[in-house]
């Protein structure tokens, strides 16, 4: 799913976020990312976005090479992922399910159907009732779970949440990473970044990326209850 080798990132103006990440992901992999503030973990999964290119090293998505010079396919790829950004990018002066059913636009199937699936997931979030609500007038946390509906609905092969219980309370965080972690039944690939690592022990069979100060170290968990 996600094969990276020797990986750096360095930004425009010389910060380097990311070191010599070498990284091999399986399909239906669940993976926390977890570290400090300005450690790199927004940074890696804008590579894995195709937002960011390695200044160094391999990066395969899907088997697509993340390379600038691809972006054409990578536009491709995208519509594999579901991203939840760390600032969410909802589309203002939008209701709720509008949102959710942007992230589906390049899906092929029936009109109604996709209602009916962007619906279920605004209810998955616990948002059904704020469906025609324009997302403007939602809180933080009802924004941040209206970018994890939008990134659910459209069952991708790959999730890349960023923070995406940042800005709930307790039961709604919970609720999310359950939502995120039976993904991993339909075989869909997920990598969220989180510092809630309290949370973390609730599950099982999943990988930890502990990123520090750009560089990575990986540790796979097998069953915990
Ligand atoms: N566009 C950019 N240009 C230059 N430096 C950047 C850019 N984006 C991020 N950085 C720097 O790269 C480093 C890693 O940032 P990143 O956003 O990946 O951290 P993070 O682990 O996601 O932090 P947080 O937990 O606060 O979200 C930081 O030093 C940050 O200042
Ligand atoms: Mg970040």
């Amino acid at each position: 799913m996600i094969q990276a080798k020797n990986v750096s990132l360095t930004y425009a103006d010389g910060t380097v976020a990311l070191r010599d990440v070498s990284l091999n992901i399986r399909p239906g992999e669940f993976v926390y990312i977890v570290g400090p503030s300005g450690s790199g973990k927004t940074s890696l999964l804008k590579l894995l976005m195709g937002i960011e290119f390695p200044s160094a090293g391999s990066l395969y998505v899907m088997d697509q090479p993340i390379v600038k010079r691809e972006a054409g396919r990578i536009r491709k790829l995208r519509r594999s992922i579901g991203p939840v950004f760390q600032e969410f990018r909802l589309i203002q002066g939008r209701t709720a399910l509008e949102n959710v059913l942007m992230g589906m636009r390049f899906l092929n199937i029936p009109n109604r159907q996709m209602v009916n699936s962007a619906k279920e997931a605004l209810t998955k979030v616990g948002l059904g009732h704020k469906a025609s609500v324009m997302v403007e007038k939602l809180s933080f946390g009802e924004a941040q779970r209206v970018a994890i509906a939008r990134a659910v609905a459209r069952k991708p092969a790959l999730i890349l949440a960023d923070e995406p219980t940042g800005n709930l309370d307790y039961d709604n965080a919970i609720n999310i990473m359950d939502l995120l972690y039976t993904l991993k039944d339909k075989n869909t690939t997920v990598l969220v970044t989180t510092h809630a690592t309290h949370l973390i022990g609730n599950y099982h069979d999943t990988s930890l990326i502990h990123v520090e100060q750009g560089k990575i170290s990986v540790e796979h968990r097998g069953e915990q209850k």
